[in-house]
């Protein structure tokens, strides 16, 4: 339903901004909103779920009574890179599921808190040359596309695994100046500056869940650090860093806040945000390494 949204963007009113803020503080776009209600109306009445977090919404939507609140929690962004949207680049869906932790009725944020490690599924939609969902539920990564001639999902990727090392490096190089030295060593690595060892090719959608979907099939790091003006990065941890790390994991590959791995990180607020580094388990670790040395020297 979302993609046939965006599919017609520009010939149905769909465009433009919806001339409101979000809880973000960032205007939305006609298409977030339709996306946001056209997931809340597909899991209001399934009697499958307790309680939804998204991200266009300052607080949690129990289920109420009436529509029977089922056993699992859905949190989502549904749609990631809304800056993309009126420009016809690749955005998407990001969903991840738990199971609730409050007996019976309708669910609470202490539902929608759980660490990503407790994921029962997670995944996205990816809304580009062609519509893909990739998914886990803990038994590996399994990638479908859209037949749009019968409306159905085909299974085209099975238990997919990312290269250990990748082809590419995602980052928002406008702000270099915002960024820690260890960072900028990264980048200069990456760049080949120095020395070739490293050097990979530079790709930034600014659509995550794009930037992601290229660099888990062909290998590569994401990263979206902290700066000197996002302290905690930009992204939110339950419905965009949490369920990439855990599609991430199952494919072999890592996702951290630099750090801690995002997996074990304990939510107190459903839409905080944390630094994200994710992709190819050997890029990674280049990364929070060369991070942890060169951020060490630069503050003695
Ligand atoms: P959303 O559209 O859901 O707010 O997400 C946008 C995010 C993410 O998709 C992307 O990686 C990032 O914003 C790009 O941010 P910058 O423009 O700061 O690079
Ligand atoms: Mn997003
Ligand atoms: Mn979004």
């Amino acid at each position: 339903m979302i993609s046939g949204y965006v599919r017609r963007a520009g010939l149905v009113d769909v465009l433009g901004t919806y001339g409101r803020t979000n809880v973000q503080g960032e205007t939305q776009q006609k298409l977030d909103v339709i996306a946001n209600e056209t997931m809340k109306q597909a899991f209001m009445y399934t009697g499958r779920v307790c309680v939804m977090g998204t991200e266009e919404e300052a607080e949690p939507i129990p289920i109420p009574e009436q529509y029977n609140p089922g056993k699992y929690v859905l949190l989502h962004d549904p749609l990631d890179g809304s800056s993309n949207i009126d420009v016809n680049v690749s955005i998407g869906t990001i969903f991840s599921v738990y199971d609730r932790k409050t007996g019976s009725g309708p669910g609470t944020l202490e539902d929608c808190l759980q660490k990503g490690r407790d994921q029962v599924a997670a995944g996205y939609v990816i809304y580009g040359s062609s519509t893909v969902l990739v998914y886990t539920a803990g038994h590996g990564v399994h990638m479908f596309t859209l037949d749009p001639t019968i409306g159905e999902f085909r299974l085209c990727g099975h238990d997919i695994k990312t290269p250990a090392v990748g082809k590419y490096y995602s980052i928002n190089e406008s702000y270099y100046q915002r960024w820690s030295e260890g960072y900028r060593a990264v980048v200069r690595a990456f760049k080949g500056v120095e020395d070739s060892e490293h050097r990979k090719n530079a790709r930034y959608i600014g659509s995550l869940v794009a930037d992601f979907h290229r660099n888990l099939l062909a290998g590569g790091v994401f990263m979206y650090p902290a700066d000197s003006k996002a302290p905690k990065g930009k992204l939110r941890l339950l419905y965009e860093a949490a369920p990439l790390a855990f599609v991430a994991q199952q494919a072999g590959g890592v996702a951290s806040d630099g750090v801690t791995p995002i997996l074990d990180i304990q939510p107190t607020e459903l839409h905080q945000r944390t630094p994200l580094l994710i992709g190819s388990r050997e890029d990674v670790a280049f990364v929070e390494r060369t991070v942890a040395e060169v951020d060490a020297v630069a503050a003695t």
